[in-house]
């Protein structure tokens, strides 16, 4: 890679206290470790979350059967030109990865990578959301294509959007911040602005990567309120180590059932800078036992967003009150999203970059 090596890893938080316990001292307290947890690097690993390695595994079945289909099948729901909705198919260099430009970024506090700028475009993937969204509405491909997938998929989807209210009451009880600017911002949390996205990575060759400069994703921020990632036992995600500008954690893969939470720019701007946005990529794993190809990957971020006309008023209370004021502007989640999307993406447009 271009920039410095990675390091070895980022802090894990065990939830099941707080999935478990009903009790409020021991829920105050790991609220607090996680808050802690998240705020020196804007991410951690989280295990003990409650959706089990079974079913992980069961995501990922189905997201390879979906993407084993013949073409002509998967583009039967194909994402539209344009940002309505976001949703459905999105083939092989139909998404032309830009990244913002160098002013954008300094208003964002954000810097811009040496290899941010190039992203090898060659993925696909598929977004999926609530069903009562109503500008989102989800595509599908017909059901006997691949009877139960649509099922599975929704159901997956809430039981992720249960994991998501959770980390977000963990997050905002660790964070101390002014009540009823908490049960606001809560409140703009519906869950039918969230997505989940199964991403293949296909196997390329060796040769022709590279390595110098090419990623499977360039860094970048998600322009969410956070995003949990799953994903399968490729590794690839790396976490920017913000103690060490340029240098990147491996989010590892040798716990099966490890979610890799990442906060998003809206949560960055809300908490002033006490959750910090991360920074991340998506690097090409090399290939295997004198394999020629890289591996295939299959991951899966549930990206949780807040409604488009929530207001992002960076707080000065509880753990905001530590960080300097005046860094980030009062804005709406739409006003936001425009602005990233304005300088990060060509053609289809995507609300968040991959992980
Ligand atoms: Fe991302």
């Amino acid at each position: 890679m271009t920039s410095a090596e990675t390091t070895s890893t980022i802090p894990t938080i065990d939830l099941s206290a707080i999935v478990q316990s009903e009790d409020p001292a021991v829920r105050k307290a790991k609220a607090i470790e996680f808050v802690e947890a998240v705020h020196v690097h804007g991410a951690c690993g989280i295990v003990g979350h409650g959706i089990s390695v079974e079913r992980l595994r069961e995501a990922f079945k189905w997201s390879e059967k979906f993407f084993n289909l013949p073409t002509d099948v998967k583009n039967k729901a194909p994402h539209p030109k344009g940002m309505v909705p976001h949703r459905g198919y999105s083939g092989f260099n139909t998404e032309k990865c830009l990244i913002y430009t160098e002013e954008e970024l300094a208003s964002m506090s954000g810097e811009l990578s040496k290899d941010s700028g190039k992203a090898l475009d060659f993925k696909e993937h598929y977004d999926i959301g609530s069903e009562e969204e109503k500008v989102h509405y989800n595509l599908w491909i017909p059901d006997e294509d691949l009877p139960g997938f649509r099922n599975f998929m929704l159901d997956f989807f809430w039981e992720f959007e249960s994991l998501s209210k959770l980390v977000l009451d963990a997050l905002l009880e660790g964070l101390e911040i002014d009540k009823a600017a908490t049960d606001y911002y809560r409140s703009i949390h519906t869950g039918h602005q969230n997505g989940i996205r199964p991403i293949h990575y296909p196997p390329i060759n060796e040769s022709m990567i590279d390595r110098e400069s090419l990623t499977w994703c360039p860094t970048h921020t998600d322009f969410t309120s956070f995003t949990l990632l799953a994903q399968d036992l490729a590794s690839g995600l790396e976490i920017e180590d913000r103690k060490n500008p340029g240098t990147f954690f491996k989010a590892t893969t040798d716990i099966e059932d490890r979610l890799y939470l990442t906060i998003g720019d809206h949560m960055d701007t809300w908490t002033n800078g006490y959750l910090p946005g991360s920074k991340h990529r998506v690097v090409i794993p090399p290939p295997k036992d004198g394999s020629k190809v890289t591996p295939k990957r299959f991951s899966m971020p549930y990206f949780v967003t807040a409604r488009h006309d929530g207001v992002l008023e960076p707080q000065h209370t509880g753990k905001a009150a530590e960080m300097p004021e005046g860094k980030y502007k009062k804005m709406t989640v739409a006003e936001h999203i425009e602005f990233r999307m304005k300088y990060q993406y060509t053609d289809i447009g995507d609300e968040e970059a991959s992980s």
